[in-house]
């Protein structure tokens, strides 16, 4: 069914059977866009966490302008991802100096699930990630719902969570996926940081998880408790009722809500085959 939101020529497709996900038809971001298509797009936006956009041609301004429309722009405290020229771009290459593939992951961690920069006091809004070069086997997004998956959840079980903290911590998150430790300024930036395990979204008022790789343990909860209470929950929110699994093609740009959502990238063979992608990433505000 149209969104009534969206401007005439605009078109949404839903992704998944529920609300979560969705693509944007005829529209393209390389052209500066109207308010009315601003609008539309961030309506569609918060009420289906997940958007893709296909056939789009973008330069890198292009990418970062039509991110600017939903907020301010991170400069990532992983500083070894970012070009200099686009400090705003965070890119994800198997490609080495020699223009080969380098035969290792560019980035470990986002082989789990994660939502991106929970580690900070304000967490990213947004991610905006495009594809540039696209593996041919493997190198998927998913995307799992954290709204739906509180949705589902028993009455009893929401209530007796409803209240926790968790802390989230970039450098127990970074040795857990077996990533480069963080670096002492890294740690320094991203000191662990306590969030409400069900975040409520600002815009809709829905309730959803707020957990992934980086959520630690639970606020006076015994360490094993909390994880495996955390464990437990995340088994239970990235069931394939609850993901939309993406594959790739070029060209392509998706955005989802770090807000409502996880994501996870699926491994591919980073011998043989190519993949770039770039993102940018819109600053968000204290999770409540
Ligand atoms: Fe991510």
């Amino acid at each position: 069914m149209p969104d009534t939101a969206m401007p005439a020529e605009m078109r949404v497709r839903p992704l998944t059977d529920s609300d979560f996900g969705a693509e944007i038809l005829a529209v393209d971001l390389a052209q500066p866009l109207s308010t009315a298509q601003v609008d539309a797009v961030r309506a569609a936006f918060d009420r289906h966490r997940l958007l893709l956009f296909r056939n789009q041609h973008l330069t890198r301004d292009a990418h970062i302008a039509f991110s600017r429309h939903f907020g301010e722009l991170e400069h990532h405290v992983l500083s070894q991802y970012l070009d200099p020229k686009y400090p705003e771009l965070y890119v994800i290459s198997n490609i080495g100096p020699d223009g080969k593939p380098r035969g290792e992951h560019p980035d470990k961690g986002t082989l789990w699930w994660h939502t991106d920069t929970s580690f900070t006091r304000t967490p990213s809004l947004a991610t905006l990630l495009r594809g540039i070069e696209i593996a041919a086997d493997g190198g998927q997004t998913w995307f799992a719902d954290m709204q739906g998956a509180w949705d589902a959840l028993p009455a009893a079980t929401k209530a007796r969570i409803a209240d926790l903290r968790v802390v989230h911590d970039l450098a127990a998150s970074r040795l857990r996926s077996g990533d480069l430790p963080a670096t002492e300024e890294q740690r320094r930036r991203a000191p662990p940081i306590a969030h409400p395990l069900v975040r409520t979204h600002p815009v809709t008022g829905r309730k959803g998880f707020y957990m992934g790789l980086h959520a630690d343990h639970v606020v006076g909860m015994p360490y094993d408790e909390g994880r495996a209470l955390l464990d437990e929950l995340l088994a239970f929110a990235t069931q394939d009722r609850f993901v939309y699994k993406h594959t790739w093609s070029a060209d392509e740009l998706v955005m989802w809500d770090n807000r409502a959502t996880l994501h996870r990238a699926t491994s591919y063979d980073t011998g043989r085959e190519r993949r770039v992608v770039e993102r940018t990433v819109v600053r968000g505000e204290v999770p409540v």
